[in-house]
């Protein structure tokens, strides 16, 4: 049997190059080697307000750059999170054995939650909900970016916590990172990694956004004084550009060297520009196509929702027996 691989992306703001390179491209790469489950986690879009509207709208739209990437939907699952009633069920099992504090850690809520006047319990649960979405399917492998490390960990020791309490029931996850494009910075920041959230023009390169505007941005992109690119005293605004052409281009260390030691910035913009720009164009072209489809994508996400539906529900129960609780024998 093939290991499951489970992964996901919140459906708010606009998926950018950094979603991109640390996950979406390779959830594509190892789909053919692994059994996938590949989540649009709308419970954990929402525990920030969304427009609902919008939100609706925004999760068949991330379906479709799933596909458009490659994700091959008669081999993975494309699924949408509330359309499997167990990961919210699953999330209250593992609340009661997750001590608040773990929880209070995490950096990303600490971070969210100083942006909030008033903190939803539901911020403080995510990386509960997390845990999950990954332990309902038993998922052996997690491929994400850098930033979704400590919740992955958080996952573990959750899991480790409930088998010690219960008996062995939960597989224990990896996570994975890709080795180049784990951290994508902003490109007006390089300091702050590359956020959905952050909406000033110039921050990010959006998977949707025209070729012409994804040059602007790129080509303004803060770097430093010197005057070329220095192998050996790379800032972090070259780094993050230089990352950006490797992680598209495939390029090994000595060709990346070879090729740009030296470079002006202005030319090193250009070359990355041209390198985003030549994958942007035919994914969009087939983000069009797979929309412009009546109803592909809504028949897509319902057969991967009745496909992996049974797994989910053999965990449930499962973790029911474990802890007593009540079913039907
Ligand atoms: P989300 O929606 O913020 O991001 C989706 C994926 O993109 C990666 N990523 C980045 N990688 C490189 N550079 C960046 N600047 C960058 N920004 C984002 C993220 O690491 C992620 O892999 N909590 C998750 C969603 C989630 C999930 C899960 C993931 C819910 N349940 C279960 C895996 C397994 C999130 O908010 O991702």
């Amino acid at each position: 049997m093939r290991a499951r691989v489970f992964s996901g992306m919140q459906p708010s703001g606009n998926l950018h190059i950094g979603n991109y390179l640390g996950a979406l491209k390779n959830w594509v790469r190892i789909q053919q080697e692994y059994e996938c489950i590949f989540c649009i986690v709308d419970l954990h879009a929402v525990t920030v307000y969304q427009e609902p509207a919008a939100l609706r709208a925004k999760i068949e739209e991330i379906a479709g750059l799933y596909l458009a990437a490659g994700i091959d939907p008669q081999v993975s699952a494309v699924m949408v999170q509330s359309a499997v009633p167990e990961h919210a069920e699953l999330a209250w099992m593992l609340t009661c054995v997750t001590p608040v504090g773990w929880l209070e850690r995490m950096t990303q809520y600490k971070a969210k939650a100083a942006k909030q006047e008033s903190v939803g319990d539901g911020l403080l649960q995510y990386p509960v909900l997390m845990a999950a979405d990954i332990l309902l399917y038993q998922a052996a492998i997690v491929p994400v970016g850098d930033d979704q490390a400590q919740h992955l960990e958080l996952t573990r020791d959750i899991a480790q916590r409930f088998n010690s309490l219960y008996g062995e029931t939960f597989v224990m996850p990896a996570t994975s990172l890709p080795s180049v494009g784990a951290r994508i910075m902003g490109l007006d920041d390089p300091q702050v990694k590359m956020s959905k959230s952050e909406t000033g023009a110039g921050h990010a390169v959006g998977l949707l956004d025209p070729p012409d505007k994804a040059r602007k941005a790129i080509m303004r992109a803060t770097t430093d004084s010197a005057p070329g690119v220095d192998f050996d005293n790379l800032g972090p605004g070259v780094a993050n550009l230089l990352t950006i052409y490797q992680a598209f281009s495939g390029w090994t260390d000595d060709q990346m060297r070879k090729h740009f030691a030296g470079m002006r910035y202005g030319d090193l913009k250009k070359q990355v520009a041209d390198v985003v720009i030549a994958h942007l164009e035919p994914f969009q072209k087939r983000y069009r196509e797979i929309m412009g489809e009546r109803g592909y994508v809504a028949r897509v996400l319902a057969e991967s929702a009745f496909r992996v539906r049974p797994l989910a529900a053999a965990t449930v129960e499962l973790a029911k027996r474990r802890m007593g609780l009540y079913t039907a024998e």
